[in-house]
């Protein structure tokens, strides 16, 4: 399919921000978007790169009443040997496909959607920001159109591609963060879409994140729904403990995102030898390895949050402290690593790097 390109005229673009780091996360767009269309009988068609605007839909659409929805978040970056690079773009689409699936939403071809974005950037190519610990963020998403108010699933989707320059996702930067485990609401049970990225997932968790940033916490660790006793994830990322020296995180029980940066780590961690485990990991054994001081580091892995240290947890009416509130020595190597990859200055053993142009 071909992609027809109306660059926004050069008098009439926005110029990128100077400063990045200072933007509250995902606020300031770039010049362009991409969208392509899909229906029953042609398929995805009517690709298309225009203006970033303003959608028009009517208020019916299946969209906004039951939320039926894919989305994803990757980065591009302006690496130290100049050159503009994505980290693992297949592995969100890919991800993308399987949330569709799960979602009832029409497939997108991979390549097609990549060379889509890879088009898309380079219009806006100067809104990669250069300053450290900064990306363009994208963010693709499939949106059912159809204007139905019966429950069944569209016949109609919108596919688009917007950018954003960003820097840190917390108020903290790459500081510690304060965790509150949440023991009153859930955010995935067995068997529902725990595992899928679609909006539901994270409208669900927004009166607990409320609640826990009024307590002082900056996001919610969330237990299993079944038992509540089971470590699942944190509200945009996965979660790692580091006990004994060895690095725990939840296995992928379907209840929890399958994050690409959680992957990374994981590749990471064998690579260099450390022991490392997915499995099922109490909240009970979390409190009492702190308790012993067996566990030396808590932190987050997602795409928005990179690598993000606990500082704190929150658990029945304690404060825990972590690691004396400090990033900790897995943490600031893999963090440091996952960057030196992602900004070109450590080498791409694992072929991570996708470059743009
Ligand atoms: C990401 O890490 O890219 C996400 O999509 C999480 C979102 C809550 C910002």
């Amino acid at each position: 399919m071909e992609i027809k390109i109306n660059p926004v005229p050069p008098e009439k673009r926005k110029v990128p921000p100077k400063d990045v780091s200072n933007i509250v996360f995902g606020t300031q767009f770039t010049n362009h978007m991409f969208m392509m269309e899909w229906d029953k009988d042609v398929g995805w068609h009517d690709a298309r790169i225009e203006q970033y605007q303003p959608i028009t839909l009517e208020p019916s659409a299946i969209i906004f009443h039951y939320g039926q929805e894919a989305f994803e978040g990757l980065k591009a970056y302006w690496s130290s040997n100049s050159r503009y690079v994505l980290f693992r773009p297949e592995q969100n689409f890919a991800r993308m496909n399987r949330t569709a699936e799960r979602m009832c939403l029409p497939k997108l071809d991979e390549k097609f959607v990549l060379d889509a974005l890879k088009q898309l950037i380079r219009l806006d190519i100067d809104w990669i920001p250069k300053e450290e610990g900064t990306s363009l963020y994208i963010r693709p998403t499939i949106i059912a159109t159809e204007p139905a108010l019966g429950l069944k699933p569209s016949s109609s989707f919108l596919f688009f591609i917007i950018l954003c320059p960003v820097g840190p996702y917390y108020p903290e930067g790459f500081n510690p963060v304060k965790i509150y485990v949440s023991e009153k609401y859930t955010r995935a049970a067995p068997g529902g879409v725990g595992e899928a990225k679609t909006s539901g997932n994270y409208a669900a968790s927004n009166l607990a994140e409320k609640e826990s940033k009024e307590r002082g916490f900056t996001q919610v660790l969330w237990l299993d729904s079944v038992e509540r006793r089971y470590v699942e994830e944190v509200g945009s990322m996965n979660i790692f403990f580091v006990i004994n020296d060895e690095i725990v995180t939840p296995e992928l029980v379907g209840t929890i995102l399958p994050g690409i940066t959680r992957n990374s780590v994981l590749q990471l961690a064998n690579h260099w030898g450390l022991k490392v485990s997915e499995r099922r990991i109490s909240i009970d054994e979390v409190v009492q390895s702190i308790k012993d001081k067996s566990l030396t580091e808590i932190f987050g892995a997602g795409t928005a949050a990179v690598i993000s240290p606990v500082g704190e947890l929150h658990f029945q009416g304690e404060n825990y402290q972590i690691g004396g509130g400090k990033t900790g020595p897995v943490a600031h190597r893999l963090f440091d690593e996952l960057m030196g990859i992602q900004y070109g200055l450590v080498q791409d053993s694992f072929q991570w790097i996708e470059p743009i142009v």
